[in-house]
């Protein structure tokens, strides 16, 4: 088979069933297909990044691109394939977007994922405009930190991560972003589930926010093959979902100063427990849930009271 360019790629540097036409469109349709058949599911998506990747070129530009070459035919039948066999695409491509920032992630970093951009949403809604103290409690990539020192240009962030592979991830990505952005941003190898580990690097009622994605999915859930890349310790929280957000929610409200914010990203079925959590002992008020766009219960927020 030839394409509009009359070029082909050799049978030899091509995946089984790979079309040997240079020409996007007809690389797009066969991988998209074949993704599609994987069960990924956003196939044509996933298709344009890893296109756009060996062409090295940025996805928006594939429309104008009319052919790429036989080595990225054959580099792109390779990664769809592994694609395919439900390794992540962000490990293919080496990078995840979380809002206005790209974050370097791979083996050891959980992928931030688009749900956690509306935790960012909010605290970035609720954040003091002027010079602030924000938490980042389980940063993992940096995603929510980088993105609220991006877009709060006074605040000053407090990363915190346990996991070293994670940490070494961490400091990459804050190291990659503008001095005007890394320079607002501390990173710290803290236990967020031990208040003496986090005063360490965070005094009591200093924060006047504080976000936190901790891991909390259910031991005994079923989760997607890409998810099996994660760390299981970023993903994973007690048969309940709660080891990690239990004990973290004394230590948020020791850091959280008075009329200070949190706000937890939790699983679909703790929304209650969590609720409840921030509930007990009276110290934080103003305990509100919020919905993903699928209108599932994703995170829950509050405020501390005094005392
Ligand atoms: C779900 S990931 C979230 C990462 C990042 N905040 C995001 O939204 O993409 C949870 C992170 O918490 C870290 N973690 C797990 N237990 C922790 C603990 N007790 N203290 C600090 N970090 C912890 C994991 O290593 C992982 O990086």
């Amino acid at each position: 088979m030839t394409g509009a360019t009359g070029k082909i790629a050799g049978a030899s540097d091509r995946v089984v069933g790979q079309p040997a036409s240079l020409r996007v469109n007809d690389q797009l349709a066969w991988a998209a297909g074949l993704l599609r058949e994987a069960g990924v599911s956003s196939p044509l998506v996933d298709a344009q990044w890893l296109l756009a990747h060996v062409a090295d070129i940025d996805r928006g530009r594939l429309v104008i691109l009319d052919s790429v070459d036989t080595e990225a035919v054959t580099e792109f039948g390779r990664l769809v394939r592994v694609r395919a066999a439900r390794y992540p695409l962000q490990h293919l491509v080496g990078s995840a977007a979380f809002r206005t920032v790209e974050l370097q992630v791979g083996n050891g970093v959980f992928i931030p994922r688009p749900e956690t951009e509306l935790l960012a949403e909010w605290a970035i809604s609720v954040a003091p405009q002027g010079d602030c103290l924000i938490a980042d409690f389980c940063s993992g990539s940096g995603a929510l930190a980088i993105s609220l020192a991006t877009e709060l240009p006074r605040a000053r962030l407090v990363a915190v991560e346990e996991s070293l592979p994670a940490l070494m991830w961490l400091k990459r990505n804050v190291a990659a972003q503008p001095d005007s952005v890394a320079d607002r941003i501390t990173v710290v190898h803290a236990d967020v589930t031990r208040g003496s580990d986090v005063a360490k690097w965070l005094g009591a009622s200093s924060c006047d926010l504080i976000v936190a994605n901790p891991p909390y999915v259910p031991e005994d859930t079923e989760v997607e093959p890409e998810v099996d890349i994660d760390p299981a310790e970023a993903v994973f929280a007690g048969v309940d979902g709660m080891s990690v957000i239990d004990p973290m929610v004394s230590v948020l409200a020791t850091v959280c100063k008075a009329g200070g914010q949190v706000g937890i990203e939790h699983d679909d079925t703790t929304a209650d427990a969590v609720a409840a959590r921030l509930g007990d002992g009276g110290l934080f008020t103003g305990i509100a849930g919020h919905r993903d766009l699928a209108g599932r219960p994703r995170f829950a927020t509050a405020t501390r009271v005094e005392g």
